[in-house]
């Protein structure tokens, strides 16, 4: 089955061509990162109107590469929540479109369920599709959730984050330090320039709670920042390059740690199968090598290119939604704050 997989729930616009649910055969993003980026976030009437003209050349940009036609295509799917309602609506309204004109199939995702089906994508090696239940850990910059899958389609939270979402005190974080957006990646790099240790940041845990909280962090880093100023004003660069290095190398292994600690006990308490580590957060290296060393359960982490906001986890997980109910889901809606459960 060949699905057309729509994703436009924040910035970015992901549209893909994915074979029964493992195949990606063609994946485009039209990233608006440049044009966020002077604002240090995402504004909202800017990502819709983006959306507005990026989405008809993404696709036809996927069916050219494929040298497939709108007739092959058995179905559409796109996300139709949680996300930013006037984004949302650009994805719902051309699949509907597609959907009708050609007479296929059309499915609504749940982006969260999307960035799971992200693990079945590319070289996901059978020796290590470990079976259910699995916990993801969904790690991205609107949640932090880490949910058990006790089969397709099956979900039950048993964590998020009272707060910021993990991705939320990366781009924070790197806000404080007079860095661009997003800010995973540049807290990332400069974090690999540390050439020593400061002093460690305190883990937050919540009372009583599986739940995460990152918002005590990004202050405790604003008052690091703060006390490290050469000069009153508070202007990042009156630090010296190693100094600030070494710090964001402590913030970065701070989330890391929070991350991969609350999950690995989760599993063991859970007796899991295996872990899914997905989200744009697990782009990151750290986590990344972390929970592979530190796991004793097998860990599937999507390729990079499919951490990140794309179509090609929508078009997955599409196919293991339409292949055991095929259905015409004419009546579905936008959902901007869809749950998972
Ligand atoms: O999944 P995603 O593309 O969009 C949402 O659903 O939110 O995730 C975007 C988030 C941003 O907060 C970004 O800073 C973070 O993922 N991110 C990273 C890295 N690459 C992207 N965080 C840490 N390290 C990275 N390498
Ligand atoms: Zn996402």
């Amino acid at each position: 089955m060949k699905i057309l997989g729509i994703e436009t729930s924040c910035d970015d616009t992901g549209v893909a061509i994915v074979e029964d649910g493992r195949n990606c055969l063609a994946n485009v993003i039209a990233s608006q990162e440049e044009m966020h980026a002077k604002y240090g976030g995402i504004v909202p009437e800017i990502a819709s109107r983006q959306h507005l003209f990026s989405i008809l050349p993404a696709i036809s940009s996927v069916l050219e590469k494929t040298g497939i036609e709108y007739d092959q295509l058995d179905a559409v799917a796109v996300t139709n929540g949680p996300g930013l309602a006037g984004s949302l609506l650009v994805g719902v309204n051309f699949a509907k479109g597609i959907a009708f004109s050609k007479n296929i199939m059309i499915a609504s995702i749940n982006h969260l369920e999307g960035h799971i089906y992200s693990a079945w994508l590319g070289d996901v090696d059978p020796e290590i599709d470990p079976g259910f239940p699995l916990l993801c850990l969904i790690a991205s910059g609107g949640h932090t959730e880490l949910v058990l899958m006790n089969g397709h389609g099956n979900y039950e939270t048993l964590a998020r984050t009272r707060d910021d979402a993990v991705g939320e005190a990366f781009d924070k974080g790197a806000r404080l330090f007079g860095m661009g957006f997003p800010g995973g990646p540049e807290i990332e790099k400069l974090a690999s320039r540390a050439t020593g240790a400061d002093t460690k940041f305190t883990r937050p845990v919540v009372k009583n709670s599986l739940d995460f909280s990152f918002s005590g962090l990004k202050t405790a880093l604003l008052r690091r920042l703060e006390t490290k100023m050469q000069s009153e004003e508070f202007e990042p660069e009156n630090i010296p390059f190693g100094l600030r290095a070494n710090i964001a190398k402590e913030y970065q292994d701070a989330l890391v740690d929070s991350l991969v600690s609350r999950t690995l006990s989760i599993a063991k308490e859970r007796k899991v199968k295996g872990i899914i580590v997905c989200g744009g957060v697990a782009a990151n290296s750290l986590l990344r090598d972390k929970i592979y060393s530190d796991s004793p359960f097998p860990v599937i982490i999507p390729e990079k290119k499919y951490c990140t906001d794309n179509g090609a986890m929508i078009g997955a997980a599409a196919w293991y939604k339409l292949r055991v109910k095929p259905e015409h889901q004419w009546d579905m809606d936008i959902v901007p704050s869809l749950r998972i459960n």
